[in-house]
């Protein structure tokens, strides 16, 4: 068993820096591609034996020191009853938002048996994994501007004006996303996930005083909750520059560092007595090489110690990378 990645996790010293890439399972590798020509993204997460095979594509043709469950975000929305399609080249669609406070009494309550699937695909990759597997879910406010917006959006105008105009009902949306994600999260620890991450992928849309009021207290709920499943927890979120400190500030062991930030700067604000993981921009890997290494040396050259430290991009993927240049891409850093 590889537990490098695990021990970094606990911001302990490694004989070399774990690598894992966010969105790793799916898009780029050609066993994905190839079977998403059958299936659906949906079906493919709701089918234990190929989502497991999904999530172990990258571990056998990459080298990572990590596996994340090929599940989605929105599949948790799902669970609470929204009508939500993933539609090709767009992103979750859900024809029927949250519009009004009252929609929200239509969400059902989260069981976690409507998930089984998910354990299955644990129990699966458990037997055949030797590195850790990483299980996920969406943040409330993000999986909330879905299900407000009901589409991906550049402006989060619609959940900006349920938030300041509907500040009672946008708090009991975030408690119901909080405490379901905190027991789908457990349910993915208790069939055999051995990290957890929060994908914040949105919040970085908000200002400090807005994350502090709106989204704050719903992470820290969250994150102390997890606490009692005894394993890592991973906060990642994008565009965190400008909310860093209240960002960092939740009971989380490693606090991920989207890709426009310096990562020297940003590992001194998050607390010294948690990791770091990212931050490298991952359209680096469809350009020069040459640039790329650059940028990858600089950063590995801001943590020198080895102690605490996942390398991982700032955010997904691309779909268009070459997977051999992300092979390349592990070993250079594992062996630097
Ligand atoms: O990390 C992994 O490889 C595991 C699988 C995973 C998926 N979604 C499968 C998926 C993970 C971790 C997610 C998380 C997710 N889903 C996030 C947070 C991470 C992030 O990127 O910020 C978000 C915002 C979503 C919502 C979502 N699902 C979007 C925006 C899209 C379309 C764009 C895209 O390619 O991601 C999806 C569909 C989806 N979920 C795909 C995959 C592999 C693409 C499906 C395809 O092949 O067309």
């Amino acid at each position: 068993m590889n537990d490098t990645f695990l021990r970094a996790c606990r911001n302990e010293v490694t004989e070399y820096t774990p690598v894992w890439f966010m969105r790793q399972a799916g898009r780029s590798l050609p066993g994905y591609r190839a079977l998403r020509k059958k299936y659906d993204v949906l079906t493919l997460t709701q089918t234990p034996e190929l989502a497991a095979q999904v999530s172990l594509e990258p571990i056998e043709r990459l080298g990572v020191d990590a596996a994340i469950l090929f599940a989605d975000i929105m599949l948790l929305p799902i669970a609470m009853g929204m009508d939500v399609k993933i539609v090709d080249s767009v992103g979750p669609v859900i024809d029927d938002p949250i519009n009004v406070p009252t929609d929200i009494d239509a969400l059902r309550p989260f069981e976690p048996q409507s998930v089984d699937f998910l354990q299955q695909t644990i129990r699966l990759l458990r037997q055949d994994l030797k590195v850790p597997l990483i299980g996920f879910s969406g943040a409330p406010f993000t999986l909330a501007s879905y299900m407000i917006e009901g589409k991906p959006t550049r402006q989060w105008l619609k959940t900006k004006r349920f938030m300041y105009e509907q500040p009672e009902a946008w708090h009991r949306l975030m408690k119901l996303l909080a405490e379901a994600s905190v027991l789908y999260l457990h349910q993915q620890v208790v069939a055999g996930a051995q990290a957890l991450q929060l994908f914040d992928s949105w919040v970085g849309c908000l200002a400090a005083s807005d994350y502090r009021e709106f989204v704050l207290p719903h992470m820290t709920y969250i994150f102390d909750e997890l606490r009692k499943e005894n394993v890592p927890l991973i906060h990642f979120g994008t565009d965190t520059s400008g909310l860093l400190q209240e960002f960092a500030s939740v009971n989380a062991d490693v606090i991920g560092i989207d890709w426009r930030a310096d990562m020297a700067r940003a590992r001194a604000i998050v607390p010294a007595d948690k990791a770091v993981q990212g931050n490298l921009d991952p359209m680096l890997l469809l350009g020069n090489e040459a640039l790329l290494y650059r940028r990858v040396d600089a950063l590995l050259q801001s943590m020198p110690e080895k102690k605490g430290y996942i390398f991982n991009f700032g955010h997904g993927v691309q779909p268009e990378t070459d997977d051999t240049r992300l092979k390349a891409l592990v070993e250079y850093v594992h062996d630097n």
